[in-house]
């Protein structure tokens, strides 16, 4: 597989039921070069520690490979690429903005070509579906890259009127070296989502993929190369977070950080910030995101939505529907519908196209998930279905459904990152609006009604970045993405994450001749 593009060989095992998927030829246990390890100046590096890690493959527990362990000295020369590449007069620097729009739009190219080889390798290292790997995460990285490529040339900055004698006007710059850290539910996409911005933008990057699925980030570094980006402008560095990662969050040379994960990272990483240079921060992070179901709702659709609201990606989304609320009416009826959906989600080898559930990442995310099943039942909420890991299959968790969940329990408050679906009762709107804000998270909502009024009290009420009506994951390169409260600081996405990658420079000029 063009071995000439990758510095190393790896081996790679797949399952056979991918051979069957497009029609691609991808057997079990081939070999084929991948890099892995740390991408610099674009070039291949070993750890200056000379530490490697492993990374699982979560469906079959089995090692698929072991990459370069990146720390403090390695992030450090990175930082030293990032830098020198960012200096004034280099090429990157130099470039003419429609070439860089140009260069992302070929970056784009490359992931659709190579989208099959990078499906897989998500498949492999999240044990996400194949098929939702290649038509959702590398489908939203595709668009992601060709909407900023569209914006790399119109960048502008605004010219203000001020006093006769004097002429001003703004220029939106690129902020300098960008730290990205990045989750393991979607690596590549939440990789994308910072990186086409910060690049369209004109800055360069530091990139800390998540140690449980380093490897479609690393492929992205030969791309990286192959597009013909200048060496330096994109650096990755796999590492765990509190050495590596650490390295970017603290670092007096970074001039931004950009990071998706847990909440309690979130905090680490803007306390770090605060503690080294201020460097800007912009966080997504977690949610116990309310989907409101009014009795006038298309029941169908509203079943389907919460449905896959809170079991996509095997419940790992900051956007999962954590808290159903349905209006007590239909609430029998829809707690029963959303049993037989539960029910029939088929869960298994991930390579299989009829696989919609896969495993949970790791051994930490699955006890997890299972201790707070665990409390749900304690609490006394009415387990309907699921409930229990699926015997002898490793990190697989059956699709589980709670009924009777009132607001105090944990299964309603904390994010649980799996697939259970706890559904509560409620009477009225107001009452609905204040339940679905007594939460330290806002990034989510999503409304299922008929009634344009009530959809829009809703929405105007509801303290969250987003608010799906009739809805849900409906998420577009176009519109901005990010969290009110304790769900982050700032927007991806949409012209909104612009702000987020330039700082604005005001020019103030005197002019010399008097106005007459
Ligand atoms: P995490 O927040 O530890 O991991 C996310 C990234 O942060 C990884 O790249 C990790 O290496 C890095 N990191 C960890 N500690 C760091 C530090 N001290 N400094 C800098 N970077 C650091 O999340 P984890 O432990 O994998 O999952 C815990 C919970 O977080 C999940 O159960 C879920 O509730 C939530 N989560 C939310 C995500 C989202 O999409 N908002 C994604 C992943 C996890
Ligand atoms: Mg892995």
């Amino acid at each position: 597989h063009q071995p000439d593009r990758y510095a190393m060989p790896g081996r790679l095992n797949c399952s056979a039921n991918a051979v069957s998927l497009l029609g691609i030829h991808f057997l079990p246990g081939q070999y084929f070069a991948l890099a892995i390890i740390i991408f610099i100046n674009n070039e291949w590096h070993e750890s200056i520690s000379g530490k490697t890690f492993p990374t699982y493959n979560p469906s079959t527990l089995e090692k698929i490979c072991d990459v370069q362990e990146g720390d403090k000295p390695d992030v450090d020369k990175a930082v030293e690429a990032a830098r020198a590449a960012f200096q004034r007069g280099s090429p990157w620097r130099q470039m003419d903005v429609l070439s860089r729009g140009r260069l992302l739009h070929k970056l784009a190219d490359l992931i659709e070509r190579d989208r099959v080889t990078l499906a897989t390798l998500e498949t492999m290292d999240t044990g996400k579906p194949f098929l939702q790997a290649y038509f959702i995460d590398l489908e939203g990285c595709i668009k992601t890259l060709r909407y900023y490529a569209g914006w790399a040339d119109k960048i502008q900055g605004r010219t203000i009127p001020v006093d006769e004698n004097f002429v001003c006007f703004t220029r939106h710059e690129p902020m300098g070296v960008c730290g990205a850290i990045t989750p393991w539910n979607f690596p590549l996409l939440m990789l994308v989502w910072k990186m086409a911005p910060a690049l369209c933008c004109g800055n360069t990057l530091v990139i800390k993929p998540a140690e449980q699925t380093p490897l479609t980030s690393l492929y992205m570094g030969s791309l990286i190369k192959e597009v013909g980006f200048p060496p330096g402008v994109v650096n990755i560095v796999p590492g765990y977070g509190p050495t590596a990662g650490a390295a970017i969050s603290t670092h007096h040379n970074i001039d931004k950080i950009a990071f998706t994960g847990s909440t309690k990272v979130g905090k680490l990483i803007k306390e770090a910030a605060s503690k080294s240079n201020l460097k800007r921060v912009t966080l997504e992070l977690g949610g116990k995101n309310p989907c409101i179901v009014c009795a006038d709702a298309d029941l169908d659709l509203a079943v389907e939505c919460a449905h896959q609201g809170v079991f996509f990606n095997q419940g790992q989304c900051c956007t999962a529907a954590s808290r159903v609320f349905v209006e007590e009416q239909i609430y029998p009826e829809f707690v029963k519908r959303s049993v037989e959906y539960a029910k029939k989600r088929l869960v298994g080898d991930p390579f299989d196209a009829r696989t919609e559930q896969g495993p949970q990442i790791d051994q930490k995310q699955f006890d997890k998930i299972l201790e707070l099943i665990e409390s749900g039942k304690k609490e006394g909420a009415k387990l309907e279905c699921g409930g229990l890991a699926i015997e002898d299959r490793g990190l697989f968790i059956k699709p589980t459904v709670f009924s009777e969940v009132t607001d105090n329990m944990r299964i309603a408050k904390e994010e649980i990152f799996g697939p259970v679906q706890p559904i509560m009762k409620f009477k009225s709107i107001d009452e609905v609006i204040k339940r679905a804000n007594s939460t330290e998270y806002g990034l989510t909502a999503a409304v299922f009604t008929k009634n344009l009024d009530r959809a829009l009290t809703l929405a105007s009420a509801l303290q969250s970045g987003t608010v799906w009506i009739n809805c849900y994951n409906a998420l577009y390169a176009q519109a901005p993405f990010g969290g009110f409260k304790m769900s982050g600081n700032g927007r991806e996405l949409g012209e909104y994450a612009l702000a987020e990658y330039t700082e604005v420079k005001t020019v103030t000029i005197k002019l010399s001749q008097k106005n007459h």
